[in-house]
């Protein structure tokens, strides 16, 4: 049984909202948060409901993987695919899951919200794929899921030079929805797009979504060895505790500046 501290789940009507809280890492996944959330789609895998994903804090939707664990990932530790797997359960679940974006989504924040059906971001959301600067590769279905998205060109460009997106560059390139001019309204619009989801043919729904899922090309079992490979190499662990360093730094400032 796993304990429920960083996600919280609320049905209303035919939405289930499942709310991702670990402000203090700006929803940074790690481990504990992964299996929190993938206990959390196994237990309503079959109930009948619209899935509306969202961070509990305005302004961030989440960071990528948690960079403190990631650097301590082996090869062995990125063959289990932890990130990878629980976006395929997103994926695979019987309806459609709605992401709502207020803020950035990098890294496996980025291929967390491709994960979702269908995605709903405010005006202030950004999006990208730092992986690469970090001395590893979007091995969480990024690779993929972003070029169905947006084409190859624009995935080359996020993935190879690091560029990202705001929300009006993502609408453009096909990789969020609906753009939401107040941040305010962006939940309230995630919820308002899932009931109008929620209004179809149940059955239909189920099965357009089991028939769009045979455009998906089988890659992630290469994407989550090349990046068992990369984890292992010492040109990630350098370049993971470069961004590690440098928060310290800023954290230790920080506080001096609180007690002067
Ligand atoms: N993993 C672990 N911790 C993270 C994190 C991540 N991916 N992203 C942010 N955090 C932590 C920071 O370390 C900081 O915590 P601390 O103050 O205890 O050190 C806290 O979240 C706030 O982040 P900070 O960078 O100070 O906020 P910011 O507003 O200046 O910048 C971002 C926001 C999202 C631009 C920046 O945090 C960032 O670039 N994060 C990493 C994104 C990334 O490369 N993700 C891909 C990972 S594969």
């Amino acid at each position: 049984m796993v304990d429920r501290s960083l996600v919280t789940v609320e049905r209303r009507g035919d939405i289930t909202l499942v709310g991702i809280d670990r402000p203090e890492k700006l929803n940074a996944l790690d481990l504990a948060l992964c299996e929190e959330l993938t206990a959390v789609f196994t237990e309503i895998a079959h109930e009948r409901s619209i899935v509306v994903l969202y961070s509990t804090t305005p302004g961030i939707f989440v960071a990528g993987a948690d960079i403190a664990e990631l650097l301590e990932r082996n090869a062995e530790i990125g063959l289990r695919g932890i990130n990878a797997t629980l976006f395929e359960l997103i994926e695979q679940r019987r309806w459609p899951t709605v992401a709502v974006i207020d803020g950035p989504a990098l890294g496996g924040g980025c291929e967390l919200a491709l994960a979702a059906d269908l995605r709903v971001a405010s005006a202030r959301s950004t999006f990208g794929q730092p992986e690469l600067g970090l001395g590893i590769l979007a091995g969480a279905g990024g690779n993929w899921r972003l070029a169905q998205a947006v084409g190859l060109p624009m995935a080359r460009r996020m993935l190879y030079a690091g560029e990202r997106l705001d929300a009006a560059q993502a609408h453009a390139a096909g990789l969020i929805d609906v753009v939401v001019a107040d941040e305010d309204d962006a939940l309230s619009a995630g919820i308002a797009y899932a009931e109008r989801v929620a209004s179809q043919s149940w059955q239909a729904l189920e099965l357009t979504k089991v028939a769009l899922r045979l455009h998906r090309p089988a890659t992630t079992l290469y994407d989550m060895t090349a990046q068992a490979l990369l984890f292992d190499s010492a040109e990630k662990r350098e370049r993971m505790q470069g961004f590690l360093d440098e928060r310290a730094r800023r954290r230790a400032a920080r506080e001096a500046k609180e007690t002067s």
